[in-house]
């Protein structure tokens, strides 16, 4: 049964000890990324920067799935594997984002809408048949004078939900991440508010479009003081109003939360994750689905020359095990100068 096959997937992602790497960046986002590290964003510099991501040896007791971008899905190790191949020969279940990036909303100045339902059928098909078996759509939520509006919320979550609707029934399992920025002046309790609106308006959606909960899961961005709040919430008050929002919003259905990192430091994002399955008492797997806070430190120590493949791939590991520690709630600040083991 197509909803079993879901579930399963569903439940390896969130495995005990194992998270999400976001590596599904679109072509203007890795330029970007590549361009912090003055690495010119051609397609055989993108191709060799996920094959360091997709190779590195033991990263499979830390990360249980990973996100392509459709150019990623189609291209190839140096040894000609696929990366869909790469990725299943270390049990790592590969994905893919299919929305079309979040596109400025008419007459809503400052708010986004998410494209990417046209054709979107028969593009899971060709995904899935590709290898992927599970799917990403990201609505982004921002914050400011007058928004978001409702208007905006209802239809990013119209679109999650048949975004949902359409993966399950190609048999991919859909992640939905209703992003609620973190960028702004604002204080927690407003992110705080507007994430709770935000989550409560795509569950009704995916409720009225008879999304099955346990073959899916939530993206959720943590609960934080915006990015020029003068007040920051500790690593506690971040932990404890996350929590406190999801309880109020997220069905127990919903098998995992892979949360993203959102422009947090690589190490906030550790921290944080770390402090909420600390507390825990929740019915979900709280796990990470992160691309910023696994990724920086790969570039960081790559730089573009093939000299420092391993020390790049290294790092990845020893970030992607920092991350699977705080899924224990067992990671400390020694573990940043510790070998990942
Ligand atoms: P960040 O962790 O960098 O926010 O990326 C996660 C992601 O997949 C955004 O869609």
């Amino acid at each position: 049964m197509k909803s079993e096959n879901l579930e399963s997937i569903a439940s390896k992602l969130v495995a005990a000890g194992k998270g999400i790497l976001a590596a599904d960046e679109s072509s203007g986002t890795i330029e970007k990324r590549l361009k912090t590290i003055n690495v010119p964003s051609t397609e055989e510099n993108r191709r060799e920067y996920r094959e360091i991501l997709f190779t590195t040896a033991g990263v499979r007791e830390f990360i249980s799935g990973v996100i392509l971008f459709d150019e990623t899905i189609r291209q190839k190790t140096r040894d000609g594997r696929t990366f869909v191949k790469a990725l299943e020969q270390q049990g790592i279940i590969p994905g893919i984002k299919v929305d079309n990036g979040a596109k400025t909303m008419a007459n809503f100045p400052g708010e986004k809408v998410t494209e990417g339902l046209d054709g979107l059928r028969e593009r899971l098909a060709e995904y899935r048949q590709l290898g992927a078996r599970f799917a990403k759509w990201r609505a982004v939520i921002a914050i400011g004078d007058g928004i978001p509006t409702d208007t905006c919320i209802a239809s990013n979550a119209e679109l999650l939900a048949r975004y949902a609707a359409l993966s399950q029934e190609a048999d991919l399992v859909p992640i939905v991440e209703p992003e609620v920025l973190m960028d702004g002046a604002h204080r927690i309790e407003r992110h705080f508010k507007v994430t709770q609106q935000t989550l409560e308006t795509v569950f009704h959606a995916l409720f009225e479009h008879r999304v099955a909960l346990e073959g899916m899961l939530l993206k959720p961005n943590m609960v934080l003081s915006g990015k020029d709040c003068p007040q920051q919430a500790s690593v506690q008050e971040v932990a404890e109003a996350t929590l406190r929002c999801m309880k109020h919003v997220v069905p127990a259905a919903v098998p995992g939360l892979v949360f993203l990192s959102g422009g947090q430091t690589d190490l906030q994002a550790t921290e944080h994750l770390n402090a909420m399955n600390y507390l825990d008492h929740v019915p979900w797997e709280l796990s990470f689905s992160f691309g910023r806070a696994l990724q920086a430190p790969v570039l960081k120590a790559w730089k573009g020359d093939s000299a420092n493949v391993a020390d790049a791939q290294m790092a990845f590991q020893h970030r992607a095990w920092c991350n699977s520690k705080a899924r224990f709630g067992k990671y400390t600040a020694e573990m940043e100068t510790a070998k990942a083991a």
